[in-house]
């Protein structure tokens, strides 16, 4: 089943309301439904990986804003380009939403950046880190084991 186009909405308007250093929601979401998500999908497609995206109800292309996230103030004080890292929270509010609106996703970072530019008619400055694809999950399909590195390995608490 096709998530209807206004779930695909939902899901981004809720994703929007994520943090960005200094407010500045430096991004665009572009949601790809439709006959359009073929060409789309062949660009994330390369060397035959991704083939499942074909199958999936929408292909949300996660964008910084026109403007590629002008470098701002604080960023420069804190050589810390923050446009990354928001455009990562944003990926994470997106399929936490997605999640709570019982739809499944997959984050793909393996894509044609340039590609995609000219299919979506971006500019050069504009970063496009990686594409969502959502859909509703196969009834048949098991969801897989969760495969993370030892706790001790990755978490420390420090007194
Ligand atoms: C930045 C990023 C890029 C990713 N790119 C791809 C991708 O191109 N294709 C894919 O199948 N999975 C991709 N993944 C999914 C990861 O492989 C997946 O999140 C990881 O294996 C953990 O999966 P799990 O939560 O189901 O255990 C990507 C994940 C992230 C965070």
């Amino acid at each position: 089943m096709v998530v209807p186009e206004e779930v695909i909405s939902e899901i981004c308007r809720v994703a929007l309301l994520a943090p960005s250093a200094m407010n500045a929601q430096p991004w665009q979401l572009v949601a790809v439904m439709g006959e359009r998500r073929a060409e789309v999908a062949k660009t994330l497609q390369r060397m035959g990986m991704n083939k499942f995206v074909s199958r999936a109800s929408a292909l949300i292309v996660v964008a910084s804003d026109k403007s590629g996230g002008i470098m701002r103030a604080g960023e420069v004080l804190r050589e810390n380009e923050f446009v990354k890292n928001d455009l990562g929270i944003l990926t994470a509010h997106l399929v936490l939403a997605a999640e709570s609106a019982g739809v499944g996703s997959c984050i793909l970072g393996w894509r044609d950046e340039e590609a995609l530019r000219t299919l979506l008619g971006l500019g050069k400055e504009v970063i496009i880190p990686e594409v969502v694809a959502l859909g509703y999950p196969a009834e048949d399909y098991p969801v897989r084991e969760k495969k993370r590195k030892p706790l001790e390995k990755t978490f420390t608490l420090l007194k």
